[in-house]
């Protein structure tokens, strides 16, 4: 079945400009291509045998010739003696349309460089490299063809390097720790750094903003960045616990490695290299697939005034479920998140994962009356799948475990991973981001679509992007969340922590970070110096500026009685027609607007770091001869993240494209802003269409 957004999809791809030019290269040792503008431009070139390729913009170098390659267990390496065989150039140009996202219609226009090279010795062997170079940056994989010599292999080593054209700032987070992707970015120059993980966002002195990552990582090892004094990064690919990185056979293709290119630090965000790296959409009906709000029974347990175990104070009681679902149902929220709902919870639930059970309710959850109690309130309940990381139990209930929910009507479900490291189906253990767990989250991903199950995955591998091949894999965790405020030892996520994020964590995709708090200080839980660091301002600001398709409001629902802010969080859109980043710097401040893909309203984000800030936004990209009402939830006056973090200014203007707003931003706030036709010009609108 072939529903109107897929349809509008294959209208796009037929009506888009595709030609192939093929220029067969013999024996040269060095090929170019540029960028479709023209001002980025890719060199391969053949070193003494050695593939290298580098890196440009404007004729200055931004990468210089970097090794590739790779070492493989029992071979001699697959990296020297090689021969130019072909070189083949094309170009590539379509417009697609994404499912649910950031923006509506997308631009995927590339050059693209294929090189093909045979080992010049006997018995030899070949490797294929692909180069597309785009306005915003490049993308290169590996191929290794179906060939005489060369079948089953293990890589243990990507001899893949960024060699850096200088001492870049860098914002990184550290590999191989207890809690994954959850650290705070530091800045440092990038000779200091050691093992990081990718998105690797860095800024050269000359002003020019990079960021390295991957796209469409599938059935390989997730690649991080090992540093080197020297300047030249390496690839650096997580193991199996056996010190493979990559067990595979001929044919195959690595996951792209990318280099994001910007001027700007904002057009990072508003680049869709990553996206368009991936392959198209193979859900044929998307009508299931909804991004959405959700409440849920959570922050209570994280709080410690909730237990996800038995007990007095258990969350997810059948009653807690129905006061859940009554406040979904008054305030327009798609559904309401369970946790704790089955049995086993007890104790450190976090070593649990040996015998959590996915179907098999706790005695004071009854889920046939929860789910048909928000069936008739038009309430879904989004299911949760805590794994404790014990992927051998998982997978072997899986597919019950989504049989199970879905005759419930459940058709979203959050998973969790928490563990230091994962325990395979044989008992050995592995990372989180090792080719082992590549393999299992894509098996969830391709599962749960066949059951048409939307999945919001914490303790995730990263994103690279394939949310466009999957888009049931809505969003996902990959950094410190929300929760962090609750409990975390450094006592929260600092106030700056907003205008880092998108730069980095966020350019591989949709974060789950649960925002909309609204008791920020939470004076009668447990830890005294824990708290949200920024304003209520901030908190709603937040929606706009992280990108999720799936949006929590995360507090106790008894916080939002008689809050006017709250009415930020029912009418935000949580899908987006288009993006704008309308400012933004590095750790200091962001303003990011998105046009809701479902209405003719605008929606602005801003947010500032500790220090207070007056930002200018020019509302140029409102529709010519409309007036909006701008709702405006901003700092009052005297607001200030530490001191004073919940007085909010709620006011109304009207606004058209030539206003010029003045954002206020206190110490640690931002702003949210509402832009909404105003009555007659609605109406207008509507006539019009
Ligand atoms: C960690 C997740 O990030 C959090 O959201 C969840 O509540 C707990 N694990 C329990 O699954």
């Amino acid at each position: 079945m072939c529903n109107s957004r897929s349809f509008s999809v294959f209208v796009l791809l037929s009506l888009s400009l595709f030609f192939l030019t093929c220029q067969l290269l013999h024996s040269q040792d060095s090929v170019k291509i540029l960028s479709p503008d023209e001002l980025n431009q890719v060199t391969f070139q053949l070193i003494d045998g050695e593939p290298f390729y580098q890196l440009s913009r404007h004729g200055q170098p931004l990468i210089t010739p970097s090794r590739l390659g790779f070492i493989l267990k029992g071979e001699r390496p697959l990296s020297r003696q090689f021969r130019l065989l072909r070189a083949e150039k094309s170009t590539f140009q379509e417009i697609w349309e994404q499912v649910w996202g950031e923006d509506k219609l997308i631009l995927n226009h590339y050059n693209e460089m294929r090189i093909e090279l045979e080992e010049d010795q006997p018995n030899s062997r070949k490797l294929n490299l692909i180069f597309r170079i785009y306005d915003d940056g490049l993308g290169f994989r590996y191929e290794i063809p179906e060939q005489e010599y060369l079948h089953d292999f293990q890589i243990m080593d990507e001899l893949t390097e960024f060699a850096l054209a200088g001492d870049y700032e860098v914002w990184w987070i550290p590999v191989y720790k207890y809690h994954r992707y959850e650290y705070l970015f530091q800045k440092s120059p990038a000779s200091q750094i050691d093992t990081v993980h990718t998105p690797l966002t860095m800024k050269t002195p000359s002003g020019i903003y990079l960021s390295i990552h991957e796209a469409n990582l599938t059935d390989y090892a997730a690649m991080t960045i090992l540093g080197s004094q020297n300047l030249v990064l390496k690839c650096d690919l997580v193991p199996w616990s056996d010190g493979v990185k990559v067990k595979t056979a001929a044919p195959m293709k690595t996951p792209w490695r990318s280099i994001q290119i910007a001027e700007q630090p904002g057009d990072l965000i508003q680049s869709h290299l990553i996206l368009n790296l991936n392959e198209p959409n193979k859900i044929q009906d998307v009508s299931w697939i909804k991004p959405a709000k959700y409440v849920g029974i959570w922050w209570g347990m994280h709080l410690g005034t909730n237990t996800w175990g038995s007990g007095p104070t258990h969350g997810a009681t059948t009653a807690n479920a129905k006061k859940y679902i009554d406040f979904a149902a008054k305030n327009g929220f798609y559904g309401v998140l369970i946790e704790g709902w089955n049995v086993d919870w007890d104790g450190t639930w976090w070593e649990n994962g040996e015998i959590f059970n996915f179907t098999r309710p706790h005695p004071d959850y009854n889920i046939e009356e929860v789910t048909h109690y928000a069936a008739e309130k038009g309430v879904k309940i989004i299911g949760h799948h805590e794994t404790g990381a014990h992927i051998g139990n998982y997978e072997r209930q899986l597919e019950d475990a989504f049989k199970y929910f879905k005759q419930f009507g459940i058709d979203a479900i959050k998973t969790g991973y928490v563990g230091q490291d994962v325990i395979s189906t044989e008992g050995t253990h592995e990372w989180h981001h090792g080719q082992y767990m590549v393999r299992h989250y894509r098996k969830v991903v391709e599962l749960a679509a066949k059951y048409q199950i939307m999945l919001d995955v914490h303790e995730p591998i990263k994103d690279t992007g394939i949310r466009r091949t999957w888009p049931n894999m809505m969003t996902r965790e990959g950094a410190r969340g929300q929760e962090y405020n609750a409990w975390a030892e450094d006592g929260g996520n600092p106030v700056d922590y907003f205008t880092i994020i998108p730069f980095t964590r966020m350019l591989a995709g949709p974060f789950d970070y649960t925002p909309g708090i609204f008791d920020l200080e939470f004076r009668h839980a447990r830890k005294p110096n824990n708290r949200v660091r920024g304003t209520l301002a901030k908190e709603l600001a937040i929606y706009i500026v992280i990108y999720s398709p799936l949006h929590m409001a995360a507090d106790l629902i008894d916080n939002y009685e008689n809050q006017p802010a709250f009415k930020f969080i029912k009418d935000v859109a949580v899908d987006w027609e288009f993006t704008r980043v309308l400012n933004a710097s590095i750790g200091e401040y962001i303003t990011i607007a998105r046009k809701d893909r479902n209405s003719p309203n605008w929606y602005i984000g801003s947010i500032t770091n500790g220090e207070n800030r007056t930002l200018e936004i020019p509302l140029s990209f409102l529709d010519e001869g409309t007036k909006y009402v701008a709702e405006i939830y901003a700092d009052a006056q005297e607001a200030q993240w530490d001191k004073n973090p919940l007085a909010i200014d709620i006011h109304q203007i009207i606004v058209d494209r030539d206003t010029i707003l003045k954002l206020k931003l206190a110490a640690g706030g931002g702003q949210a802003i509402r832009l909404s036709p105003t009555y007659e010009d609605h109406l207008l609108k509507k006539n019009e269409n």
